[in-house]
């Protein structure tokens, strides 16, 4: 299983078309996907052109079943859309003990039909935000080629380390890798953030991943409501996104294997 949180405090940095593509390219990898918006725009509702009659705050607040919150997208992946009522479910969520933990309390119970959950989260820190970075624990963070969006990676970084620090040895959240997006070679200031992200990979120890090129099939293939995959499958973009996707397995599939390994040793040392 593994659950992922895309991740940058700046707007407009490609979390949601990460989220979205990369959802399609672990199912056309024959994984279960579930993605869920916790963004109150509701962006994935309307790139994808998807006709929820229930949405995530459903979900939280008023005890509505999961499969009536699930919308199926295409073959492999589900998603759980938002809207505004995200924000009034926080605004009730706030008031609850152990806020932080409602969606480790509510989805890891649906969870065991997927291979892959994916969260796609809001450019601010919300309570939804935190909830998906306590149940998924693990963070991938898009930047974008300018200033701005690099600091939203930074401050995307400390989002996860300030959640530890709270929860003390409860917690670990790990940034799992800074995906530069929206790469053009051609613009000076590419590689200077190119530049920047490195030295941002050594100060903290998160992997800079392969880059995601810009390509206009991206935002054409949102304006038909389709996924890059359908729309262009040979878009330049979607080979990156495959690339990083066949990556990401790679390498969180082998540290589940590894946590699985370690577990009856831990279990006969406590
Ligand atoms: N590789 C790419 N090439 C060209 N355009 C892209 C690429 N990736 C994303 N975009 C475009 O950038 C814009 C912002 O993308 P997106 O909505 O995914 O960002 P976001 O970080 O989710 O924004 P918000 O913070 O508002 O939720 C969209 O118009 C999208 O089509
Ligand atoms: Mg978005």
């Amino acid at each position: 299983m593994i659950r992922l949180v895309i991740s940058n405090q700046r707007g407009g940095v490609a979390k949601t078309t990460t989220a979205v593509i990369l959802a399609r390219s672990f199912a056309a990898k024959g994984r279960k996907v579930l993605l869920i918006d916790t963004d109150s725009q509701g962006s994935i509702r309307t790139i994808l052109g998807l006709k929820p009659e229930f949405h995530l705050a459903d979900f939280l607040i008023r005890n509505m079943a999961f499969r009536e919150c699930v919308v199926h997208a295409c073959e492999n992946v589900d998603v759980v859309c938002s809207n505004r009522d995200t924000t009034e479910a926080e605004v009730t969520l706030s008031n609850s003990p152990f806020r932080e933990l409602t969606f480790e309390r509510l989805f890891s119970e649906h969870e065991d039909a997927y291979d892959v959950i994916l969260i796609d989260v809001a450019p601010s820190i919300t309570l939804s935000q935190q909830c998906a970075m306590v149940y998924a624990q693990q963070v991938l963070v898009p930047v974008g080629m300018e200033t701005l969006s690099l600091q939203g990676a930074v401050a995307a970084v400390n989002a996860a380390a300030a959640l530890n620090r709270f929860f003390k040895k409860g917690l670990n959240v790990r940034t799992i890798g800074l995906l530069p997006v929206m790469v053009d070679r051609r613009l000076a200031l590419t590689s200077m953030v190119l530049d920047s992200l490195k030295q941002l990979s050594a100060d903290t120890g998160v992997p800079v991943l392969p880059v995601i090129r810009t390509d206009s099939a991206v935002p054409k293939a949102a304006r038909v409501r389709k996924f890059l995959a359908d729309f262009d499958p040979n878009s330049k973009a979607l080979a990156d996104y495959n690339d990083v996707a066949s990556l990401l397995l790679k390498s969180l599939d082998s540290q589940h294997e590894r946590s699985e390994a370690n577990e009856p040793a831990q279990a006969k040392s406590a």
